[in-house]
C-alpha cells in the first residue's frame, strides 16, 4: 500500500504549554492511520482565525511547503469547521484533515464487533453532515460547475444526500438499540448473581489490556480469554468482561474499555455511550496511568473530564501507576488510593489485588450458618453470593461455612450458628 505523507498544522492557543505533546499526539495518530508525517508548521495566535483556522499568510506558506515538500494531504489540530474545511480545501491543493477525522479514521480501522462498527459509522455520518456543503462545493469546482442551473441542481443533490445520510443514521441507531438492549440485559443478569464490577479506565496506550491479561494470567484463565494488548493507540475499542479471581478465591469482573484522547470527539464519545456506560455501573474504577508519559498529569485530568463527559460520578477509584519500569523516580501520589505497577515485568499486583479487596468485600463476614433442608432457596441463593469454604450435610440442615456480604449476614442471621 502506498502511504499518503502529510504535513501537520497547529494553532498554539495563548502559548499553551501543552502544545507540543499535543502535536507529538497528533503525529501518533497519523502514524496509527499509516500517513507518514513529512512535515510540521504552527502559529502562535491568540484565537483560531474563524475562516481559516490559521492566519491567510500562513495559508499560503503551508500551500508552498505542500507544493514543496508533495505531500497529498495537510492535518490540522483541532476539529475544523464546516467553512474553514471548504476555505482551506480552496486554498490549498491538497487534502484537508483534521484531528476528528482522524480519530474517527482509527476508529473505523479497529471496530471488530457489530456494535463498534455501528457506533463508529453513526459518530462518522453525523460528523459529515454540517460538512456536507464544504465537500459539495469543492467538488463542483473540481468539476467545473458554474451558473445558476447547475446551482440549482448542485443544492437539490446535496438536499438528498443529507436527506439519505440523515435515513441511514436513523436506521443504524435503531440497529444500535436492539443490541444496546442485549447488553442491559446481559448486564442486569450479571447484576443478580451480586458479583462485583471492576472497570479499567485511562489514556489510551496506558495499560489497560496490559494489566488485564497480567489479571487473567494471575487467575489462572486460559490463553484465549486474553485480550488485545499493543502499542497502538486505541487497540481495544470493544468492551471485554472477564472474571478475575482473588488468592482467597473471591471472584470480581474486570471490564476493559476504550482508551480515552484528548479532544476525543464528542460525537464519538456520543457513539459509544453505550459501550462506556458499563463503566458508570461499575462498583470500583481502576484508572491507569502511564507515569513514564511526559504529559501524565493532563492526562489523568483528560480522562477525568471524560469520565464527567459521561456522567460517571461517585464510584471509588484506584490510580494505577503503570509503567514504573521506564522512570527512575516512581509518582510520589497524594491519591489515597494508588499502587506503583509495571503491567509488563507482572510487578505490583499483589497491592493492587490488597486495594481491590478491600475495597469490594470490606463488609464481608466470615460466619458459619445451619440451614434447614426445607429452605434450600437460601442454600442456592448464598452459593451464587456468598465465598462458601464448606458445605456439610448435618441432621438438622446444610451447614455453610463461608464469608458472605454483611447484608447477606444480617437477612440469614436467624441460621447463625457461629461468627469468625
Ligand atoms: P488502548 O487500547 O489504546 O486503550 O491501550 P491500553 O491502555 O489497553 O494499552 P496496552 O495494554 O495495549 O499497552 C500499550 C503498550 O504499552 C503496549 O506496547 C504494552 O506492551 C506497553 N506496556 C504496558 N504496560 C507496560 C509496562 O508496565 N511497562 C512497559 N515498559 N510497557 C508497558
Amino acid at each position: 500500500m502506498i502511504q499518503q505523507q502529510a504535513i501537520l498544522v497547529g494553532v498554539n492557543l495563548q502559548d499553551d504549554a501543552r502544545f507540543d505533546v499535543s502535536m507529538k499526539e497528533l503525529e501518533s495518530l497519523a502514524e496509527a492511520c499509516d500517513i507518514e508525517v513529512v512535515g510540521t508548521m504552527s502559529q502562535n495566535l491568540e484565537k483560531v482565525n474563524s475562516s481559516h483556522y490559521i492566519g491567510l499568510g500562513k495559508v499560503a506558506e503551508v500551500a508552498a511547503y505542500v507544493r514543496g515538500t508533495g505531500a497529498q494531504v495537510v492535518i490540522f489540530n483541532d476539529e475544523l469547521s464546516p467553512s474553514q474545511i471548504r476555505n482551506l480545501d480552496t486554498a490549498i491543493d491538497c487534502e484537508v484533515k483534521d484531528r476528528t477525522t482522524l480519530i474517527l479514521d482509527i476508529f473505523a480501522r479497529r471496530a471488530k464487533t457489530t456494535e463498534a462498527k455501528l457506533q463508529v459509522e453513526i459518530a462518522h455520518l453525523q460528523y459529515m453532515l454540517p460538512r456536507l456543503v464544504g465537500l459539495q462545493s469543492a467538488l463542483e469546482q473540481q468539476t467545473g460547475g458554474v451558473g445558476t442551473t447547475n446551482r440549482g441542481a448542485g443544492e437539490k443533490k446535496l438536499e438528498l444526500n443529507r436527506r439519505q445520510i440523515q435515513v441511514r443514521i436513523s436506521k443504524l441507531q435503531k440497529e444500535l438499540e436492539t443490541l444496546v438492549a442485549q447488553r442491559q440485559t446481559q448486564r442486569r443478569q450479571r447484576k443478580k448473581t451480586g458479583i462485583p464490577v471492576v472497570s479499567l479506565v485511562g489514556y489510551t496506550n496506558a495499560g489497560k489490556s496490559t494489566i488485564m491479561n497480567a489479571l487473567l494470567e494471575l487467575s489462572d484463565e486460559p490463553e484465549e480469554k486474553r485480550v488485545l494488548e499493543k502499542n497502538q493507540l486505541f487497540a481495544t475499542l470493544e468492551t471485554a468482561v472477564r472474571s478475575i479471581r482473588l488468592p482467597d478465591n473471591k471472584s470480581f469482573l474486570l471490564t476493559d474499555t476504550v482508551g480515552f484522547v484528548d479532544k476525543l470527539p464528542h460525537h464519538l464519545v456520543k457513539a459509544f455511550r453505550s459501550t462506556l456506560e458499563e463503566v458508570g455501573e461499575s462498583d470500583l474504577l481502576i484508572h491507569v496511568v502511564d507515569c513514564s508519559h511526559p504529559d501524565y498529569k493532563d492526562q489523568i485530568t483528560v480522562t477525568n473530564e471524560t469520565l464527567a463527559q459521561l456522567g460517571v460520578a461517585d464510584i471509588p477509584v484506584i490510580f494505577a501507576f503503570n509503567k514504573v519500569d521506564l522512570v527512575d523516580i516512581p509518582p510520589h501520589s497524594d491519591k489515597r488510593d494508588s499502587v506503583c505497577l509495571s503491567a509488563k515485568n507482572r510487578v505490583g499486583f499483589d497491592s493492587l489485588l490488597e486495594l481491590v479487596r478491600a475495597h469490594l468485600f470490606a463488609d464481608y463476614v466470615r460466619c458459619e450458618m445451619l440451614i434447614p433442608y426445607g429452605e434450600g432457596d437460601v442454600v442456592s441463593y448464598l452459593n451464587q453470593r456468598a465465598q462458601i469454604f464448606s458445605t456439610e450435610y448435618q441432621q438438622g440442615g446444610t451447614c455453610l461455612r463461608m464469608e458472605c456480604r454483611k447484608a447477606d449476614y444480617e437477612k440469614f442471621r436467624r441460621f447463625l450458628v457461629h461468627q469468625a
